[in-house]
């Protein structure tokens, strides 16, 4: 009980069965997060990147199907690596940061396998003359099905806290709903493919209901908690919390009516206006969550996610800067926003910020969550620097040279080569995990002849 205004308030009690022994100190199958994260990466780091490489140089396909290319490493990004990888920590800090226990292994490996599998199978579709609409659409529903099953385990999952107190569940929420919007969005795109390729317009405005909205709302769910403890920045009172959903999520829809795609008129004015509300949000997070007070705190020994975490945030600063100067030029009437400029804009939020902030809270997840430390921890924060180097030569370019020439080309595509290099070494660092996780537990046994 806690006293509060006078009178006692119930404070809630989480009832969970605690296994006897060592049993209680470890979720089941330890190495799984580690083996889901290393799969998807390479997933990314093979077949995502290479399409995208081949996308940049503009050779290595037949002029028609540089669409498909482009869409299918897209796809494979977002919902075979990014989809993958975040789903897995998502399982791990929503119910440690509410205190429930782990969510069952059929359920992850389920939802896991349809959001990877869809990708895979929609990515292939996109090549196949015969039966390759059928592999799109088979794929947008398995990514649907994923999709949907993640939003009742979301949903399940108490919250420990009201959330008149604490928003956190909230963005969780509201960000697997936004993954269900995406899905959709890939779904409805697929209906009539023209040389493997879906309307731009629409596959754009799947890309960022996914990122925007999927990856912003869960960024910041755990960044709200994980980042006063690992961080050690202060608490985030919940009227900010407030503002910061109202700016990303109402920004979002925002510009989403303003778009073309999907039978929409297109009011440009109204989508740079949700640009705008969108960045400010991104802006407001920054400052509510203090993350200046990290970068001050380098000056006091650091751990490593102390100082990794701002240096990838500064991308996201980067993003919301561009993407309002995009939105100020066509409300003012300016030059307008190419293709490939909100494509650079794009992979500024995808490779600059999301990439290694993945690889930042790596460090975290891999450490805190499997034995207590991170094998070849070096080696992570060495693909944390590789993607850190790579991610200007892949946004700067486009938006300098009109023309996308020859040597823009080039630099896109060694970014790329960089940044597959980045993922494969990351992979290898959480499989090595992985397979210590799952030494450490057989040793355990082999010591108390308990069945963990
Ligand atoms: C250095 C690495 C990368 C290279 C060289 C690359 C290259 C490209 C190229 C050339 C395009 C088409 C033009 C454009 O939209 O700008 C594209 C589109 C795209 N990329 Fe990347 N990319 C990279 C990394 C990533 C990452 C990390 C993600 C997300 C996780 C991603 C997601 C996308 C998406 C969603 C599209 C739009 C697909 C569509 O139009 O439907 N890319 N990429």
């Amino acid at each position: 009980m806690m006293m509060s205004g006078g009178g006692p308030t119930p404070l809630p009690v989480v009832a969970v069965r605690t296994p006897a022994g060592e049993e209680r100190l470890m979720p089941p199958r330890l190495w799984f997060p580690a083996a889901a994260m290393a799969a998807s990466l390479v997933l990314a780091a093979t077949a995502g990147l290479t399409l995208g490489v081949i996308a940049a140089l503009e050779a290595g396909v037949p002029r028609d199907q540089w669409s498909a290319t482009v869409q299918a490493h897209g796809e494979l990004q977002l919902w075979g690596w990014f989809a993958v990888f975040i789903v897995v920590l998502l399982f791990e800090f929503i119910v440690r940061l509410n205190g429930r226990p782990p969510v069952p292994l059929t359920s992850r490996v389920l939802v896991l396998s349809l959001l990877g599998g869809g990708a895979i199978a929609s990515a292939t579709g996109r090549f196949i003359d015969v039966a390759g609409q059928v592999m799109v659409v088979a794929g947008a529903a398995s990514m649907v099905a994923g999709a949907l099953l993640l939003v009742a385990i979301v949903l399940r999952i108490r919250p420990a806290r009201p959330l008149r107190v604490d928003l956190h569940p909230l963005f969780f929420r509201t960000g697997a709903v936004w993954l269900v919007a995406a899905a959709l969005a890939e779904l409805v795109a697929s209906r009539n493919l023209s040389s493997g390729a879906t309307s731009f317009d629409e596959s754009h405005l799947m890309a960022e209901f996914f990122l925007r909205g999927f990856v912003i709302n869960v960024t910041i769910a755990v960044a709200l908690r994980a980042f006063v403890g690992h961080l050690g920045l202060p608490p985030v009172p919940v009227e900010r919390q407030r503002v910061l959903w109202g700016l990303v999520n109402v920004g979002l829809v925002v510009s989403a009516v303003g778009s073309t795609g999907f039978g929409l008129p297109g009011f440009p004015a109204l989508a740079a206006a949700g640009d705008l509300l969108f960045a400010a949000g991104l802006f407001w997070a920054t400052w509510a969550l203090d993350i200046a007070r990290a970068v001050r705190s380098w000056r006091r020994r650091p751990h490593r996610a102390q100082v990794l975490v701002p240096v990838a945030w500064f991308a996201l600063v980067v993003y919301a800067v561009t993407l309002s100067v995009q939105a100020v030029l066509v409300l003012t009437g300016g030059v307008p926003v190419t293709l490939h400029e909100t494509g650079a804009t794009r992979h500024m939020l995808a490779l600059g910020f999301v990439a290694p902030l993945l690889i930042a809270m790596s460090h975290v997840v891999l450490q805190r969550f499997l034995i207590g430390r991170v094998v070849g921890e070096n080696w992570l924060t060495g693909a944390f620097v590789l993607l850190i180097i790579a991610w200007p030569f892949r946004v700067f370019p486009p938006l300098v040279d009109d023309s996308i020439g020859e040597v823009t080309r080039g630099l896109m595509g060694a970014a790329g080569i960089l940044t597959a290099v980045a993922l494969l070494v990351a992979a290898a660092v959480a499989a090595l995990n992985a397979v210590a996780a799952r030494r450490y537990v057989r040793s355990l046994r082999r010591l108390h002849g308990s069945a963990i």
